[in-house]
């Protein structure tokens, strides 16, 4: 029997209208996305923040800027009793998600939005992931997306980030604009800080552990961190009170 995943639209009419950042920072590099992702090794960073989020059977999971739910399905082959929803704003990206969940008869539900209005009811999820996406959200979206995660986990509810992790913009030595914007550190789009070579800095652990505590999250620290050729790579977790 085959399985057909369908992509649900969460977007409001303004939201059909707003700019983001794709994955490979243009539209049209999308179909090397993968090939690209494999190449660079992200497939242990999603191996790394599955194992790290610990998915019970039965537990549904939203992963935030999904791609082409490299993530997802990686939470999906450890736990494939888990509930998992992917969100993005790139329509082409969903689609390769659906056809590569269609291909492993694996459920999966997918839905484009944004990370700063999250589709799920108040209280519903177990746990929220997401792998190096949140660098692509501006600033002022992340606090939303926060504030976000709080309201649709439930009390004991998880989130696992795995981004790229800098030093932290608290520290002033990696907070310097060298994007020529002077938007600090964010393209006019209000996109995500690129480093030198338009590499994405991210932002530093202590950032996402703010923006997760700032929000009223309990418990949010650096779990891991990694090497990886782009740069320091940060595992932060919190939980819900
Ligand atoms: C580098 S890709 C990571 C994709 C996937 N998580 C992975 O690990 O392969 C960043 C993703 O963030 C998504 N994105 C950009 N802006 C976003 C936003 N405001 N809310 C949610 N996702 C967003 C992009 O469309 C892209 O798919």
């Amino acid at each position: 029997m085959s399985t057909t995943v369908q992509i649900l639209d969460h977007r409001t009419l303004e939201e059909r209208e707003r700019e983001f950042l794709p994955g490979m920072g243009k539209p049209w590099l999308l179909p090397f996305y993968d090939l690209f992702s494999r190449r660079v090794g992200a497939r242990a960073l999603h191996e790394r923040a599955a194992a790290l989020a610990d998915i019970a059977p039965g537990q549904s999971v939203l992963d935030v800027g999904c791609g082409t739910a490299n993530l997802a399905l990686t939470v999906l082959r450890a736990q494939p009793a888990a509930r998992v929803t992917g969100l993005d704003p790139d329509a082409g990206a969903l689609r390769v998600a659906a056809r590569k969940a269609t291909r492993r008869r694996v459920p999966i539900t997918l839905v484009q939005g944004f990370a700063d209005r999250l589709p799920n009811g108040d209280g519903s999820l177990d746990h929220i992931v997401s792998a190096l996406a949140l660098h692509h959200v501006p600033e002022e979206g992340r606090v939303l997306f926060a504030r976000e995660a709080l309201r649709v986990l439930r009390p004991g509810g998880k989130v696992t980030i795995v981004d790229f992790g800098g030093a932290d913009s608290a520290s002033g030595s990696d907070d310097s604009d060298h994007s020529g914007h002077g938007h600090g550190g964010h393209d006019r789009r209000g996109h995500g800080r690129r480093g030198e070579h338009g590499r994405p800095r991210g932002h530093g652990p202590a950032d996402l552990v703010r923006l997760l505590a700032d929000a009223g999250f309990a418990g949010a620290r650096e779990v891991e961190r990694m090497e990886h050729r782009f740069g320091p790579i940060t595992f932060v977790q919190a939980s819900r009170p």
